[in-house]
């Protein structure tokens, strides 16, 4: 029979583990209400390619947690949250959850922006039994990882489906792709939107790699397809790149795509103006617990929030009800509120956590026009 390295190294700790427990005499496992504050952790990225993610959703963050102890904290207690910087890199969110875990001894964590990110993180609080709750990312298989691994946000099956929609409901009839495959995010929003438009109408399916920095041989061949419209379910990062060189080879069809273009860079580049996105929610929405947040959001950092803003926000949200409703700090009493979750009044709109522990959104249509917040061009509620 062979071993590989791995079952090797995880039959040791598994031995390692049982031995050390007999050793202490079944010793107390950690108690997480004993102590004097409830102790929650963060994995963002703060710095790195892609840190309007992290610094967005952190600046929601905040907000939510000065809200909460400034009302008296949770269960009697003021709330911390240590934040770990993982500068936009999977192998240091593996890292940074770890250190949240075993060095922290956080009740709960509450991060990534990024799917690639929150695959990597979720694997650590699925194995150490600590509840995961990530604000924005979509793929579809984040919280596959396991029964420990929640979100607030809509899947990509979804996202991927309204674009396809939006796409038909535009009338255009000759759509080009083109994906990102070093992005669990891009590759799952393509996937989705390919079951859901026409194949005879998709007339050109090219990729690239995150970091690229020269796409002129994709768009050459996309160019030659003549397309309506150009998908690129990609992030912010690359998308001005992308467009800028479009629009240099004359190309003036517009690009549409998914949250990850979501960044006051899309935003002041002059070439994606008339491009469209879908998104969490429009900061121009009436509703009374959006305009709330937007105003409080506005005043304390003097711009309107984005997507990943309103989604920090209401993630601190949905732990801190997880924990009230727990009325503990113990890990797995949080893990089985947040599974009840219905029904939260948020921000981004209601937010009820389903079986598989995702949430059920309504999505918008963005519109780039120039200004720092994108106009609302259509919103599509679940089950459509
Ligand atoms: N949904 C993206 C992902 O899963 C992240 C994202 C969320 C980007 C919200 C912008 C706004 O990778």
């Amino acid at each position: 029979m062979k071993f590989t390295k791995a079952a090797v190294s995880g039959a040791l700790a598994l031995a390692v583990a049982i031995f050390a427990g007999q050793g202490a005499c079944r010793k107390k496992t950690f108690d997480y209400d004993a102590r004097s504050t409830i102790v929650l952790g963060q994995y963002a990225s703060l710095t790195g390619g892609t840190a309007d993610f992290g610094k967005s959703s952190n600046d929601g963050l905040q907000l939510a947690l000065e809200q909460i102890n400034a009302s008296g904290g949770l269960l009697g207690k003021q709330v911390s949250v240590t934040t770990e910087d993982d500068q936009s890199n999977s192998d240091n969110a593996v890292a940074a959850v770890s250190k949240l875990i075993n060095r922290d001894k956080v009740s709960a964590v509450i991060g990534e922006v990024a799917s690639t990110r929150s695959l990597s993180g979720g694997g650590i609080c699925q194995s150490s039994r600590i509840p995961m709750l990530s604000p924005a990312s979509t793929n579809p298989q984040v919280t596959k990882t396991g029964d420990y691994i929640f979100r607030i946000c809509f899947t990509d099956d979804f996202q991927g489906k309204i674009c396809a929609r939006f796409a038909k409901d535009q009338g255009w009839k000759r759509v080009a792709m083109l994906t990102d495959t070093a992005n669990a995010y891009s590759k799952g929003l393509a996937t989705a939107f390919k079951e859901n438009f026409p194949v005879d109408m998709i007339v050109a399916d090219e990729n690239f790699k995150a970091e690229d920095k020269n796409f002129e041989a994709q768009l050459n061949k996309i160019k030659a397809t003549n397309p309506d419209a150009i998908y690129l379910p990609a992030y912010y990062t690359e998308v001005g790149l992308i467009v800028t060189q479009a629009r240099r080879a004359g190309m003036t069809m517009p690009f549409f795509g998914g949250d990850g273009w979501d960044s006051p860079q899309t935003q002041s580049n002059p070439d994606t103006v008339g491009c469209f996105y879908s998104d969490h929610y429009s900061a121009n929405d009436p509703s009374e617990a959006t305009q709330k947040f937007v105003k409080a959001f506005a005043k304390k950092y003097g711009h309107q929030p984005d997507a990943m803003a309103v989604l920090g926000y209401d993630a601190m949200g949905v732990m801190a009800q997880a924990i009230k409703d727990a009325g503990s700090a113990d890990p797995k009493a949080i893990r089985d509120a947040l599974a009840k979750i219905k029904n939260y009044d948020g921000a981004s709109g209601q937010i009820t956590i389903d079986e598989n522990r995702n949430a059920t959104k309504s999505i918008v249509i963005l519109n780039v026009t120039g200004k720092p917040v994108p106009d609302l061009a259509k919103r599509y509620d679940p089950g459509e």
